[in-house]
């Protein structure tokens, strides 16, 4: 396991929030990626290569999911807005217009992009912590980018 790529430690990552950091892709350029637990208890991989997997057969053995942060309803609206996507019932969801999105899968159970996957990174849990193990991303830092793209993070919804 790759020491720089470790994200956070297991029990750091929040029951009912998310955990907000950088990873940059093959281009360099740099994105927002959270880390949510996803109500399973056992430590294991977790990432693209089990998804569908997990879309099939319901197969949620994994502590944690990680997804890039932004909606599957407007693409460059950040889910998390720096100080932790708001949960409920085990579901992420986005303030802009109410959508819901499973922890474990991913995917939007409701709201405007019903039915559509956040985008998600390969990571594993080791000793008790979390690393980035997607061949197309690297860690950068904990946090958000400098930048703040998402123009209109406010909120339309009362949740
Ligand atoms: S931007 Fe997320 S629900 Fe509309």
């Amino acid at each position: 396991m790759d020491a720089s790529q470790r994200i956070a430690a297991l029990e750091d990552v929040p029951a009912d929030s998310t955990h907000l950091f950088r990873v940059t892709n093959g281009t360099g350029e740099q994105q927002e990626a959270i880390l949510v637990a996803s109500g399973a208890e056992e430590d294991g991989g977790c990432g693209s290569d089990d998804r569908d997997d997990r879309r099939l057969d319901g197969d949620d053995e994994t502590p944690v999911s990680c997804w890039l942060n932004y909606c599957q309803h407007l693409t460059h609206i950040k889910i998390d807005k720096g100080s932790g996507a708001p949960m409920r019932d085990g579901e992420l969801v986005c303030a802009n217009h109410g959508a819901y999105f499973d922890a474990g899968s991913g995917q939007c159970t409701h709201g405007p992009c019903e039915g559509a996957y956040l985008s998600d990174l390969e990571v594993d849990v080791r000793d008790g912590n979390v690393y980035l193990t997607d061949d197309d991303y690297e860690f950068v830092g904990d946090g958000p980018l400098d930048d703040d793209g998402d123009m209109t993070s406010t909120s339309n919804v009362k949740i």
